[in-house]
């Protein structure tokens, strides 16, 4: 059985997980909106990635005993001027996931709570790769700057994520 404290706080991971499902889908229906249609793709994909990321906490708490309770997701932003401020932004908000996540280690390593430790690390070596993946994709923008050759080339690439 989980303990009440544990189960709290991967409840309001749960949100959060949302919360990123939801914004990347907002950048998404941005970017479709000026027709970047493949990184409107590309943060289709995370979207869908960050759900996943939601059910996996979802389905853990359920099978450790514990209770699911889905809280309100609060509105994204709707509008982002650049590729590039999007794609920061992005940056940005794992930087912040990554925080919450170790927090998360930090509070199971104090209640002795083994089993969400070793869950947990699934989410630490994903979040490794989430900050590599936006960041890499803002210092690739930062390169291109105004070139439009540049940002039709890079629309085309991240629209082969699948
Ligand atoms: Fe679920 Fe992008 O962290």
């Amino acid at each position: 059985m989980i303990s009440e404290k544990m189960q709290k706080a991967l409840n309001d991971q749960i949100q959060a997980e949302m919360f990123s499902s939801y914004l990347y889908l907002s950048m998404s229906a941005c970017f479709n909106s000026v027709n970047m249609d493949g990184m409107a793709q590309w943060m289709k994909v995370q979207s869908r990635e960050e759900n996943g990321h939601a059910m996996k906490i979802y389905s853990y708490l359920i099978e450790r005993g514990g209770k699911v309770e889905l809280q309100a997701i609060e509105k994204p932003q709707t509008t982002w001027a650049t590729p590039l401020d999007a794609f920061k932004d992005a940056y940005k908000h794992e930087l912040y996931i990554t925080g919450r996540i170790n927090d998360l280690v930090k509070l199971a390593y104090d209640e002795g709570d083994i089993a969400t430790l070793t869950f947990l690390q699934w989410f630490v070596t994903e979040q490794v790769e989430e900050e590599a993946n936006a960041s890499k994709i803002v210092a690739m923008l930062e390169m291109i700057g105004e070139s439009k050759n540049g940002l039709f080339m890079m629309d085309h690439n991240l629209g082969k994520r699948e």
